[in-house]
């Protein structure tokens, strides 16, 4: 983008924001508002001031104040997504690259550095790497899957449900979408506390990222050499011979940007619904009195805070209009899916139920949608509903106006959810989650009921979650051959 091409219109847009100089905070060269800095604290704020000034497509300021177009409008988003005639994915193509204004130790790099990975590609290319992601992705055993996430529930669980609190972005939010990540790779082995504090550093770019990068990729270049020789059923074997052939190399990197994506917005997905549950009367309420089942909680927060805010960017491939702003070739785009999700043409009353409704902009669309969504949903639905089944008492253990927030261009999370609930004892982990009051009356931690007894109820979790299979209802009779084939379908046996 070019200063003079921010009021390409020819409206006068100069009386809309403080003029140039401007002491007031937030406002940079040419007049522009940053999305930065100190009022870039509350970038939601931002966006819906940019809103009013210049409409669905407004000009703001990146780090070291370098120019982008922020789309604010869901139409703008999804036209800008799902044209891949006019824009491109390809960082290579932004002139504020090309013409050295982004220097190599931007702020921001670690998200514009153009690698050869699907979410860079376009064309052929990108089909032929992404069919590799997407053909592995289809090969999931989606009922397998929701079974282990209810078991790494159930683990996680047991390691705070005796002391009667815990912090729930650290020791569940951040935790649980590793450990169903290393299951799908194929790697469960490599799932421990150095893998999720590695993952958690590599996106923000800090001091301790490459080493945290070398740790990542040691892992995933050591599997792929593994199922390389001895393949299995698993995403990444899959991933290895399919028939776009990827090289070791090729693998590794979709591998490192499978496991990154799916652990930073799984891991801000399942904050923000705890936080909902725990903190919103409405949700809290319909869940208890069973008008809202989680997936509906899940989509809901998909809408009010989804889990990426923004995709940076896309790059015009040729000068283009949109949103009554002129875009010229090689400017860049922040896809505002935050503020898209809020645009008052789609949602006029944003405190407005959205159930039913998926139309927002969280998985993005055209062809870079996210391929992994239903993973992604599946972590969420079963998870959030597991926890809450082992813990029915739980709630918040510190005024809501307490819980603070971290945000950047790329996402806005929870530091912590500190939560109480009376202490329970722990569950055999190989087991879906039981009804806390159910361990008691039967008077064992663990699940393996003697097999006259009936077993324990089934858990709520995975029967809510729509699309997914139904548990069978084990007969409150004595008939030990049922139990056992349903103890070994649970067990995915
Ligand atoms: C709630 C969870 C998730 C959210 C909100 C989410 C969101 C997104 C978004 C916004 C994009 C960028 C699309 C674009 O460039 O326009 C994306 C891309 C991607 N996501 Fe997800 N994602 C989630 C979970 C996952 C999971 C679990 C996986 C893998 C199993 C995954 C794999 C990918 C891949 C491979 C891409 C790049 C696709 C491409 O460029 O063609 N995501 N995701």
């Amino acid at each position: 983008m070019t200063p003079e091409s921010l009021f390409p219109t020819g409206t006068d847009d100069s009386t809309a924001v403080p003029p140039p100089g401007c002491p007031a905070h937030g406002i940079g060269p040419g007049g522009l508002r940053r999305l930065y800095g100190p009022d870039a604290e509350d970038l939601g704020a931002v966006y819906e001031k940019l809103r009013a000034e210049h409409g669905p497509v407004a000009p703001a300021l990146l780090h070291e104040d370098v120019p982008v177009w922020v789309v604010l409008g869901h139409t703008e988003n999804m036209h800008m997504v799902r044209t891949p005639s006019q824009y491109s994915r390809d960082t290579r193509l932004w002139a504020r690259l090309q013409d050295g204004s982004v220097k190599p130790d931007h702020p921001l790099m670690p998200h514009l550095a153009w690698q050869p990975l699907c979410c860079y590609a376009e064309g052929d290319e990108h089909l032929r790497l992404r069919g590799a992601v997407t053909g592995a992705i289809s090969t999931i055993d989606h009922r397998g899957i929701r079974r282990h996430i209810n078991r790494a529930t159930q683990h996680l669980v047991n390691q705070f449900c005796e002391e009667g609190g815990a912090e729930l972005v650290a020791q569940f939010a951040e935790r649980l979408p590793m450990m169903v990540m290393c299951e799908i790779l194929g790697m469960p082995e490599e799932y421990n506390d150095r893998l999720v504090q590695a993952a958690r550093d590599l996106p923000k770019g800090t001091e301790t990222a490459i080493a945290s990068n070398e740790y990542i990729m040691g892992v995933l270049m050591r599997l792929t050499a593994r199922r390389r020789a001895e393949p299995q059923d698993d995403f990444t074997s899959h991933l290895i011979n399919h028939p776009a052939r990827l090289t070791d190399e090729e693998v590794g990197q979709h591998l490192r940007l499978v496991l990154i994506v799916a652990y930073e917005s799984t891991a801000n997905l399942l904050a923000n619904v705890l936080r909902v549950v725990l903190t919103d009367p409405r949700f809290r309420a319909q869940l208890s009195g069973g008008q809202m089942t989680v997936p509906q909680a899940v989509e809901q927060s998909m809408w009010d805070e989804p889990p990426f805010s923004t995709v940076l960017g896309y790059f015009a491939k040729r000068e283009t209009e949109l949103g009554g702003q002129r875009i010229r070739q090689g400017d860049g785009l922040l896809m505002g899916i935050a503020p898209g999700n809020v645009d008052p043409r789609v949602r006029p009353d944003t405190g407005a139920n959205m159930q039913g409704n998926r139309s927002h902009l969280a998985f993005s669309g055209g062809p870079h949608e996210c391929p992994g969504q239903d993973i992604g949903r599946a972590i969420a639905d079963v998870g959030v509903d597991a926890l809450l089944t082992r813990l029915p008492d739980v709630e918040l253990d510190c005024d809501e106006e307490e819980l603070q927030w971290r945000e950047s261009i790329s996402n806005r999370h929870l530091v912590e959810l500190p939560v109480q609930f009376a202490p329970k004892p722990q569950q055999d982990d190989s087991m879906g989650p039981q009804h806390p009051l159910s361990a008691q009356r039967l008077g064992n931690r663990s699940f393996s009921v003697p097999q006259a007894q009936p077993p324990a109820p089934e858990p709520t979790a995975a029967p809510s979650v729509p699309g997914s299979a139904p548990i069978p209802t084990p007969e409150p009779v004595r008939r030990p051959r049922l139990f056992q084939r349903v103890l070994r379908w649970w067990r995915g046996e």
